[in-house]
């Protein structure tokens, strides 16, 4: 059976045992709901490290809306059956105050500068002080050597850079790339949230994406943004919030694209009531 531990004091002790062997510990940090896009981390670490732990919390302090913290998915008996069929060797599943002790509003300043200002952090006010901060306590906790996430949280995985270099933790950072359904929408624990209607509409998502990198040999960057935006706000469907393309390397706004080697289009929507993010790399 795979050892679930949910306190941080008996996973430490374990971790430090497996450190005496000179093993590379690899962490996967998930909020569970698990998925074929969270497994293809776990089996990156599992070829890469000696011991891969996966952590499944809910993060309070990344919610910024109550509901979607009360509505998010959790899965604990059929995440561990997934993991079992995984070479994951263990599972840090802890209760919110193993974590945060008595105060669950408390995050960390990791001074993320731009990245809190831009695209995710605009719509989602505190989001990213709140992932910093469990994955600060996560890595304090595991201190793995190999970090794991996906390219489908670009941003989310720019803090996390930005985060071990505040820090000058000693951990490497990977990162993977999307994996989608066969309609090619991005797997997210959030998709079964979405109605049978609103499921047939999400694949317009990567659809669009795609399209807008085809659009880039004879537009300009605003006018494909522009084209994107009129195209998914006129489905009834949908809340528009973002489409914007960026310079890969630092999220900022391109001015030439001749003198950028790599884009990202990065698009965030609401269908219903479900928000859904998405991206591609483009090289240029
Ligand atoms: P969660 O949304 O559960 O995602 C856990 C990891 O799986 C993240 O690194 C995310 O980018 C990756 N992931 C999600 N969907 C994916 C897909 N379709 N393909 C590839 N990778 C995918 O991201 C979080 O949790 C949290 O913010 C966390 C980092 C755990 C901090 O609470």
């Amino acid at each position: 059976m795979l050892p679930l531990f949910k306190n941080k004091l008996l996973l430490t002790e374990y971790i430090q045992s497996v450190k005496q062997n000179k093993q590379v510990v690899g962490l996967v940090p998930t909020m569970g709901a698990l998925h074929a896009g969270h497994i293809s981390l776990i089996n990156k670490s599992c070829e890469e490290s000696n011991v891969t732990v996966c952590s499944i919390f809910v993060n309070p302090t990344q919610f910024n809306e109550k509901s979607d913290f009360e509505k998010y998915p959790r899965l604990l008996e059929k995440d561990m059956h997934m993991l079992e069929n995984t070479k994951c060797n263990a599972i840090f599943a802890p209760e919110i105050k193993e974590v945060y002790g008595k105060d669950t509003t408390q995050t960390i300043d990791a001074d993320l500068g731009y990245l809190n200002l831009e695209l995710e952090a605009k719509f989602r006010s505190g989001h990213f002080d709140g992932v910093v901060t469990i994955v600060k306590k996560l890595f304090d906790i595991v201190q793995p050597d190999i970090a794991y996430f996906g390219q489908k949280d670009f941003q989310q995985f720019m803090t996390i850079k930005k985060l071990v270099e505040y820090f000058e933790m000693p951990i490497k950072l990977v990162s993977c790339p999307v994996i989608r359904e066969n309609d090619g929408l991005a797997m997210s624990s959030r998709n079964l949230l979405l109605t049978a209607e609103e499921r047939a509409f999400a694949p317009t998502i990567y659809q669009t994406l795609n399209e807008a990198k085809e659009l880039l040999d004879n537009k300009s960057i605003q006018e494909i943004q522009q084209w994107a935006e009129k195209k998914l706000s006129q489905e009834k469907l949908v809340e528009f919030e973002y489409f914007e393309i960026r310079n890969a390397e630092d999220l900022k706004p391109v001015n030439d694209i001749t003198k950028t080697d790599e884009l990202v289009i990065l698009t965030a929507i609401r269908v219903g009531k479900i928000r859904l993010i998405d991206n591609i790399l483009v090289k240029t």
